[in-house]
């Protein structure tokens, strides 16, 4: 078998997954923000050449220049550095979503390049056109935004819910899965909302509105925010449409998916009932503050939920068909009889750094089947987790990975290997001194294999279901 090996970086203490992470809730919050942006625009540009709210036009034109610089400048370097760490951190998942949705891809940057045209003509020309060019401009760059959404969703959907998805099938088995519509309602609702909450903000700022126009236009915006309110619907939809294991996570199972899902949905339920009571029913109105607070909140529930979306696909990148690591599911039994990283041809960054070969392949281990979400002793070090442990408990654990955290994959090594992990991670716990005796006794060898022919090659899922 040829197992096709990259080359991984290493971002120190910060875990790779988190990076990718923290860089996409940046990214998707700028994006929904962009599309969101792009159809509140049609809509002040309607209320001003229809003369509902004349003073819209004012608001527009100091609103985009805002929206131009963040989203477009931001959101597209934001894209691209998603792109530049993905494939540091998960080349394969990244290589497999590009041949398997080439041509999604392609369109999906047709319409991309369509909505940085539109956009950057209204932005150079926008103020001195007539109306009606200037709504079509408006109009298409919000629907090509919107589209350049659609086209995205199938991709990152099918990642969690490949649903009927066979890699011979057909492609739009795969992009029309079953999370795709909930997620593209609820992605395109929350980015009506961020839109609504940021033109209250600039609203509010804008100098050169009267007071009563400033109400007049938040409460146009405030319209925006009604769709809310489907959103606790669409969010039942999308737990009901993912797999048991992962709703499972999300409601209970996992500490840390259960309270990003609760400060998610707390986040978002508070900026809708301010939105439906306060602004829409009461017409009270909102200061700037206010507002600001409010944009915060919401950047906190598209951070939550994007941290479970990403979170609840473990131990997969495309569930069932490529773990977190990078491995087949097919490939598991393989990789425990020739070894892990047998063949992998990367040197280690600083090889003399460790005490002997057998460390150095436990790091080599290490890099290729847990780098991906742990540090040794950084963000979710081994070093913290497994600190108290014995020996005898790190090999039994570590052999029966998928057992000891659903979330994990099976462990897709030798039990030499494993053996090796285990004294990288007691060596570093150690204090990481010069000497480190090695460890080859044959029963240690022999009980770990047991161990592993116990756990079996199956994620936890696919064992539960065999019981
Ligand atoms: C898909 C991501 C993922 C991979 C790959 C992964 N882990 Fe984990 N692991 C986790 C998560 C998430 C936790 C839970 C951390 C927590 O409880 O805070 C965890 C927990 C652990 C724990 C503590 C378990 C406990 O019961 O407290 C150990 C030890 C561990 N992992 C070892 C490993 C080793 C060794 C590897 C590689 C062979 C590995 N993990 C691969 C995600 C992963």
């Amino acid at each position: 078998m040829e197992f096709p090996y990259y080359p991984l970086n290493d971002f120190g203490p910060a875990m790779k997954g988190m990076v990718i992470g923290g860089l996409g809730i940046f990214h998707v919050f700028l994006a929904q923000f962009a599309i969101g942006g792009g159809m509140l625009m049609c809509y002040f540009q309607w209320l001003s050449q229809t003369g509902r709210e004349p003073a819209a036009r004012e608001a527009l034109d100091g609103y985009f220049k805002f929206l131009v610089l963040v989203s477009f400048v931001a959101g597209a370097l934001t894209g691209v550095a998603m792109w530049f760490t993905t494939i540091q951190i998960s080349p394969r998942t990244i290589g497999m979503m590009v041949e398997e949705f080439h041509w999604i891809w392609a369109t999906e940057w047709t319409f991309f390049c369509l909505e940085v045209a539109a956009g950057y003509a209204y932005y150079r020309c926008g103020g001195g056109l007539a109306d009606r060019a200037r709504m079509t401009l408006l109009a298409l760059y919000s629907l090509a935004a919107w589209f350049s959404l659609f086209w995205i969703n199938g991709i990152l959907s099918w990642q969690l819910t490949p649903g009927g998805w066979t890699p011979a099938g057909s492609v739009w088995a795969g992009f029309f899965n079953p999370s795709f519509w909930p997620s593209l309602f609820y992605r395109t609702f929350a980015a009506m909302s961020i839109a609504a909450l940021v033109a209250c903000v600039v609203v509010n700022a804008h100098p050169r509105l009267s007071l009563g126009e400033r109400d007049a236009l938040i409460h146009r915006a405030a319209h925006f925010l009604i769709p809310m309110a489907l959103m606790p619907v669409l969010g039942l939809w999308y737990l009901y449409a993912i797999p048991p294991d992962s709703r499972a996570w999300a409601l209970g199972g996992s500490a840390a998916m259960t309270l990003f899902t609760g400060v998610a949905a707390g986040a978002s339920l508070f900026v809708g009932l301010y939105a439906l009571i306060g602004l829409n029913l009461q017409r009270v109105t909102i200061n700037g503050a206010t507002a600001t607070l409010l944009c915060g909140l919401a950047f906190v529930a598209t951070g939550g939920g994007e941290f479970v979306r990403e979170g609840v696909r473990k131990p997969y990148t495309v569930r069932g068909a490529l773990f977190s690591n990078s491995i087949a599911p097919s490939e598991v039994a393989e990789l425990r009889r020739v070894g892990s990283v047998t063949r992998d041809p990367y040197p280690l960054r600083h090889p003399q750094a460790y005490p002997n070969d057998q460390v150095r392949l436990g790091a080599k281990v290490f890099r290729f089947l847990c780098g991906v979400c742990h540090t040794m002793d950084g963000a979710n070090g081994l070093v913290h987790l497994a600190g108290t442990w014995t020996l005898e408990q790190l090999r039994l654990n570590i052999a029966k990975l998928q057992l000891t955290k659903p979330f994990m994959p099976p462990f897709a090594g030798t039990a030499d290997e494993l053996e090796a992990l285990v004294q990288l991670i007691s060596w570093t716990r150690a204090g990481r001194p010069e000497d480190w005796p090695l460890s080859n006794e044959v029963p240690t060898i022999v009980q770990i294999d047991r161990w592993l022919q116990e756990a079996g090659i199956h994620p936890a899922s696919q064992r539960e279901g065999k019981r």
